[in-house]
Parts: structure tokens; sequence; C-alpha cells
């Protein structure tokens, strides 16, 4: 679905880092951009300014939520889509190459402060988790369906969670008791193999491993940033801020190698085969002043690279 025009909130989210993504971008006046998570279109709105009148800006956003944020300007369309599917998104809009891309990852300030939503600890809601509300796949399934396995698999995969064995027992023996539908039961269950006086911490970590798999995060981060190399002309460039060392590591080893793992490709001749030439040499945070204004900005690393 493709919307255009209508109203943008400012409570919505903050923009992270607002100047030094621009930078990253580039921006030629007439150019064509795309932000892959428009969210409260702050930065959506910053890309505009830069642009000329003949510039051009497509959006995306899975969530419906960030429809009504949509800008009432020609030169932008919001598409409503999840960017796992950038290619044939941007293809179906009559565009197969861009100047700059730029992806602000993880959730906006409104999807956490929604507490219906289920992403955060501090209200107790159904535990839903999913950034797109269409989904079948929501945090309460996994936790009553998924095998032991599976769920030590993620919370120590995703969440990083030290005891992630034992709390997927916990979780599995809790269920045949009674099946766990919202986060303060969770949170009840949790309790009792967290460390002690970090509980908070804990559950933040089994959050963030529930709705990495609920909205299968570190897939579409692979299968958009496989798809920019395609999108991107040549000196085009990508813009990536991510919010965890998962996502992190992701973004780096593709600008610098190509690849999400292993070593980079060589040609017949023994020369490298790398899409990107990396523009950050060292991964670039927000500032202090920021950080103190804006506490989401803390965890933000901002990686550029420009394809060759
Ligand atoms: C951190 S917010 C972006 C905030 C935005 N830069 C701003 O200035 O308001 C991330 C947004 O991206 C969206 N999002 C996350 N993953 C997505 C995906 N795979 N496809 C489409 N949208 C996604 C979320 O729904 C959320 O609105």
């Amino acid at each position: 679905m493709i919307q255009k025009g209508g109203i943008m909130s400012s409570e919505y989210h903050i923009p992270v880092m607002l100047h030094s993504c621009m930078e990253g971008l580039d921006i030629k006046s007439d150019g064509t951009y795309v932000d892959v998570t428009f969210g409260g279109g702050g930065h959506s709105k910053e890309i505009l300014r830069l642009l000329g009148p003949s510039g051009r800006l497509f959006a995306f956003d899975q969530d419906p939520d960030a429809l009504q944020n949509t800008l009432d300007d020609d030169r932008f369309q919001l598409i409503h889509q999840n960017f796992r599917f950038l290619k044939n998104n941007l293809r179906f809009a009559g565009v197969t190459q861009v100047d700059g891309i730029l992806a602000d990852l993880g959730i906006s300030s409104h999807q956490i402060d929604d507490a219906a939503r289920g992403f955060s600890t501090r209200f107790d809601a159904d535990l839903d988790m999913r950034m797109g509300q269409s989904g079948e796949l929501d945090a309460r399934k996994i936790v009553n369906e998924y095998s032991e396995e599976e769920l030590h698999r993620i919370f120590g995969m995703y969440g990083e969670i030290v005891n992630a064995k034992t709390l997927a027992k916990t979780i599995v023996n809790a269920r045949l008791v009674d099946p766990i539908s919202t986060i303060n039961q969770l949170k009840a269950i949790a309790e009792n193999v967290a460390p002690k006086r970090k509980e908070n911490k804990y559950y933040a970590q089994l959050f963030q491993a529930l709705r990495i798999e609920v909205n299968k995060e570190l897939e579409a981060l692979e299968a958009f940033l496989q798809q920019s190399v395609d999108v991107l002309k040549p000196g085009g460039r990508l813009v990536v801020m991510s919010y965890h060392s998962l996502e992190d590591r992701l973004v780096k080893n593709f600008m610098q190698k190509g690849k999400f793992r292993g070593e980079v490709e060589k040609d017949f001749y023994g020369n490298e085969i790398k899409p990107f030439k990396v523009i950050t040499r060292k991964v670039m945070t927000a500032s202090e002043k920021e950080v103190k204004e804006n506490a989401r900005a803390r965890s933000a690393k901002l990686r550029v690279a420009e394809k060759i």
C-alpha cells in the first residue's frame, strides 16, 4: 500500500544522530533516496529539506501506526512494507537505482511507549511485540509453543542471556501449569532465575530476544543489506544505524566484506570482490549532549559505506 499526504507527530520519535546521518548520505539535490525506517519521519523530513525540487524520497515502514506521520510533499512516497522487500517495492514504484539509503533500525519511541504493543517491560499487556500488526507470530506464541531447545537458542543468541538454558526450562515448566499470556506473567516466571538486583536488565535481554524473533529482525536486515547492493548506484551511500551488537556485527561485516560471515571473496587474479568502500573507518556514536537529551541515542552505532 502506498500513501501520500497527511500530518506528522513530533511526539512520536526524536531522530537520532540526524546531522551525521545526512552527512553520511551526502545528499545530491536532484538525487533519489530511500528511508527504509520511516517511523515518526524525522530523518525523512530532513532529507526532503536538503533535496531540491527534482529530488525524490521513498520511505518504508511496516507499522501501520507510522502511516499517520506521512509527509505532504510531492517528492515523497511512503510504502507500507517490510524493508526486506526493498528491491521489489522500489521496482513497483518505478525505481531501479538510488543515490542513498538510510536505515535507523529497531523500534520507535512510539512503539515502546504504547503499552498495548507489548514491547516494554514497564507495562503489563498481552505478549505481542509485532512491529507490523499483521504477522501471525507474536511473543505469546513463542513462549507457549516453541520447544525448550528453540527457546534456549533465541535467549542465548538474541538476548545474550547467560543462563538461557535454565530460563528456557523454567518457562516450559511454567506453561505446563498455565499458558503464559501477559508481560507480568512472563516477568514473574523469569524473576525466579534472574540475577538478584539485575532483574530489569535481565527482562530487557529477554524482551530483546523475543522481539528479534517475532519480527525476524536479523533475517530482514540480511535481506535488506543484500538488496542494497543492487539498488544503489555506483557512488551511492548506505547509512545504517543499529542499536544492538548482533545487528551492528552484520552491518559491519557486510560493509567491509560484502558478506555476513567468512572472508572476502577473491577473483581469479586474487583481487578482492567487495561491493562497498567503508566511509566510517570507526563506528560513529552520538555525542554526550545528544545522549543527555535523548536516552535512545545511547546505544546507537552508525556506519556508512559507498557502493563501488
Ligand atoms: C527507530 S524507528 C525509526 C525512526 C525514524 N528514523 C524517525 O526519525 O522517526 C524504526 C522504525 O522502523 C520500522 N521498522 C523496523 N523494522 C522494519 C522492517 N523490517 N521493515 C519496515 N519497517 C521497519 C519500525 O516500525 C519503526 O517505525
